[in-house]
């Protein structure tokens, strides 16, 4: 998984490079961040935001519970000579303590609100909201509901080294919509070819409207939510895909 993070040939784990820099740049403008800011990153996987932030003179704590990309984070703080900057700390942001109004900004990208279940994901956006200083902005990034690909498919592939194993294996994947949930399910079963293992992964997207998502930020202590469409034309190789809400304290 970390090797998928970290790869440049695709975005699927972390965005590449020259996209992060964008976002970064768009990050500092919508939240305000200053020298000494301190922000909080919810599933900060490797830690490349929070490494790139923390060189631009802002403090990070990174949340995760991945620990090989938390292992990364460090190393990556240490070697950038930002260790003093950057907190890494290994949790489910779903059950995290989370401190009372320490932060001065936060992020919750790349979809990963709509991995939890609606609860969860209110428990999660109350906690933020909460632990931010007032005033302060939380940036959300998550799929357009309009975009989302609405068709049951499957479809299968072998190869030999990538996301879903590091030798031969063959891929079975099918996707289903739940209209009245509005809730996307792929199930990606992997044949492993040399040991016959079979492994199941299910992975959910809860699509929100963007009123019942300005709803919740409210019901979590917001008090407004700007929406930027389209990733804000930001230019990503997605961009079209995305809404990305700046919620205020
Ligand atoms: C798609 S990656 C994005 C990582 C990072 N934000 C980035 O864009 O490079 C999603 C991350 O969310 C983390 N994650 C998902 N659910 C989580 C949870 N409930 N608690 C902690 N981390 C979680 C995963 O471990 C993974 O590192």
């Amino acid at each position: 998984m970390l090797r998928e993070h970290l790869t440049q040939d695709h975005g699927a784990a972390s965005r590449k490079t020259e996209e992060i820099a964008h976002q970064i740049n768009w990050f500092g403008e919508k939240l305000g961040l200053q020298q000494g800011h301190h922000l909080l990153d919810v599933t900060c996987g490797p830690g490349l935001y929070a490494v790139q932030l923390a060189q631009r003179g802002i403090r990070v704590t990174g949340t995760d519970f991945g620990p090989a990309a938390l292992e990364y984070a460090r190393e990556l703080a240490k070697n950038q000579k930002v260790t003093d900057m950057v907190t890494i700390v290994e949790t489910d942001v779903r059950t995290w303590n989370y401190p009372a109004e320490t932060f001065d900004a936060a992020l919750l990208i790349y979809g990963q609100l709509a991995v939890m279940s609606k609860d969860e994901a209110q428990t999660v956006l109350n906690g933020i909201c909460q632990s931010l200083k007032p005033g302060s902005k939380l940036v959300v990034e998550l799929l357009n509901q309009d975009r989302i690909d609405t068709k049951d498919s499957s479809w299968w592939y072998t190869d030999e080294k990538r996301l879903w194993g590091d030798a031969p294996f063959m891929l079975l994947g099918e996707r289903k919509w739940y209209a009245a949930e509005k809730l996307s399910m792929e199930r990606y079963f992997t044949i492993h070819l040399e040991t016959g293992q079979l492994d199941e992964v299910v992975l959910n997207d809860q699509t929100y409207s963007t009123q019942e998502m300005t709803q919740m930020m409210l019901s979590a202590g917001f008090s407004q939510v700007q929406i930027y469409p389209d990733w804000d034309t930001v230019p990503l190789y997605d961009s079209q895909e995305w809404n990305v809400y700046v919620a205020t304290k």
